[in-house]
Order: structure tokens, then C-alpha cells, then sequence
């Protein structure tokens, strides 16, 4: 059973605002904005980014390592990467300081009522959350045919070819994440006509669960090119991505600002 404890002064944390605090030996991410209090786990629930880091907008945190954005006041996913919510725990003021009570759980849905003195219904409506992706794009999240582009083999028709390969958590193809750092195309060993591929590519985190299956799906769609011979993939994690390294297209998807 959790119990409210002080964390710090009122007066400590300008509004808008936020800090990082402990709890109970948690490390918790504690806002100010609009005269009200709100605390998450301080654990971007995509790689573990630490959510304190990030940029504050209105009741958004943005995670400073791949832009995911939660919900200050629930919690809530709002944008991939995370599609899960963190922790959000209750808050009060008193004796001129601020209290936290850790949840055991997160609070996937509604608005808080952990908002200090803010009835839910004054606060502005949340975007949908991420895990209300468009199902019609989870079912296109694997490569298919190997047929994106039919041209003679260059950099270009493989990074067309490469976009049928999509991220089965973004939902965004691993050209436009930027995930392919370099392409080299070398003669075949056993027939004039076919080539060597070596794809240098990375991962949004050193362990993203989609890697085997990226890694496959792009073997796949290149080996099926008729003028393929083999295809190496070699995953590089220096220098590491970064959400700048999407294409326009790609943030728009995302939602990142
Ligand atoms: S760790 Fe937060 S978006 Fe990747």
C-alpha cells in the first residue's frame, strides 16, 4: 500500500514547468502546467527514455530519445513509437509542498483524476491514442512481393524496392524512418548478371523487438529481385538514429513535431 510523500516545495517548479523526483525509490517525472500537478513514471514506455529529458508542451511530454509523446495528465501513448502508457500517480498539495502517491498500474484510458483540484471535463480532450493506429495499416506492416521497383539495380531502385519493408510498430516504411544508412552493390560471384547487396542499416533502439524481423523482410524483397545474387545486412548502431533522420512523410505519420 502506497502512501503520499512530500517530494518537494511548491515554489520549487515554475509553471509551466517539470522536474524529476524520487518516490519510494522510483524515479518520477513531476509537471506544473496551468496551476496543476501531475506525475508520471519517469519511463518512456517505448525503450525506457527517460521522459523528464523531454520537451514540455501544453499537457504533452516528448520523449528526448525517439519523440514518442504521452499524456501528461493519464499517461496515455499519444504518438509512436510507445504505444503503451506509462504510469501515472497521484498528486496533492499541502503545507506548501507537493505529495506523490505512486499507482501500481498505469491509467490506460480517461482523464485523471489525479489532476490536482482539475475536474476532468475542464481539461482540453486528448489526441486519439497510438494504439488507435489505422488497422488497415497494420495489415500492409509486412514486405510482400519484392516487385517495388522494377528498374535497373542502383541505390535508388533498391531503397524503392526497400520500401516495402515497414516497421510493424510504426507502421512506416524503413527507407522513410532512415534506418538505411548505406547500400552497396557488388558483382556476382556465380553469374554476371546478378549482384552482391550489402545493406548497412539501424534500429530506432539498440533492442527493438522488430530487428529479426526487419532484418528478414529486407533480405526477402531484395532476394527476390531476378538480378540479386545474395543479400548481406548489416545492422550499425553508429552513429545512432534519431528522429531526424525521417523523411517529412515519415514525421507527418508519426505526428512529430
Ligand atoms: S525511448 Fe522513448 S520514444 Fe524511444
Amino acid at each position: 500500500m502506497h502512501e503520499f510523500e512530500r517530494v518537494i516545495d511548491v515554489s520549487e517548479v515554475p509553471d509551466p514547468g517539470k522536474t524529476l523526483v524520487e518516490v519510494e525509490g522510483e524515479m518520477v517525472a513531476l509537471f506544473h502546467v496551468n496551476g496543476q500537478w501531475y506525475a508520471l513514471d519517469d519511463v518512456c514506455t517505448h525503450d525506457g527514455g527517460p521522459l523528464a529529458d523531454g520537451e514540455l508542451r501544453d499537457y504533452r511530454i516528448a520523449c528526448p530519445r525517439h519523440g514518442a509523446k504521452f499524456d501528461i495528465r493519464t499517461g496515455a501513448a499519444l504518438t509512436m513509437p510507445a504505444i503503451r502508457p506509462t504510469r501515472s500517480h497521484e498528486v496533492k498539495i499541502g503545507d506548501g509542498g507537493v505529495w506523490v502517491k505512486l499507482r501500481d498500474v498505469p491509467m490506460a484510458d480517461g482523464l485523471a483524476a489525479h489532476a490536482v483540484g482539475s475536474p476532468a471535463t475542464t481539461l482540453p480532450p486528448s489526441p486519439a491514442p497510438a494504439s488507435s493506429a489505422n488497422p488497415s495499416e497494420t495489415a500492409n506492416t509486412q514486405a510482400t512481393t519484392g516487385q517495388g521497383s522494377t528498374g535497373p539495380l542502383c541505390e535508388d531502385t533498391v531503397r524503392e524496392t526497400l520500401k516495402e519493408v515497414k516497421d510493424p510498430e510504426l507502421f512506416v516504411n524503413i527507407v522513410d524512418l532512415g534506418l538505411i544508412y548505406d547500400v552497396s552493390i557488388a558483382p556476382g560471384t556465380t553469374d554476371e548478371a546478378k549482384h552482391a547487396l550489402t545493406i548497412n542499416m539501424t534500429m530506432t533502439s539498440p533492442a527493438c523487438p522488430a530487428g529479426p524481423q526487419l532484418i528478414a523482410d529486407t533480405k526477402r524483397v531484395l532476394s527476390q529481385r531476378s538480378d540479386v545474387e545474395s543479400v548481406e545486412v548489416r545492422i550499425v548502431m553508429d552513429p545512432p538514429w534519431t528522429p531526424d533522420r525521417m523523411t517529412e512523410a515519415a514525421r507527418d505519420q508519426l505526428g512529430i513535431f
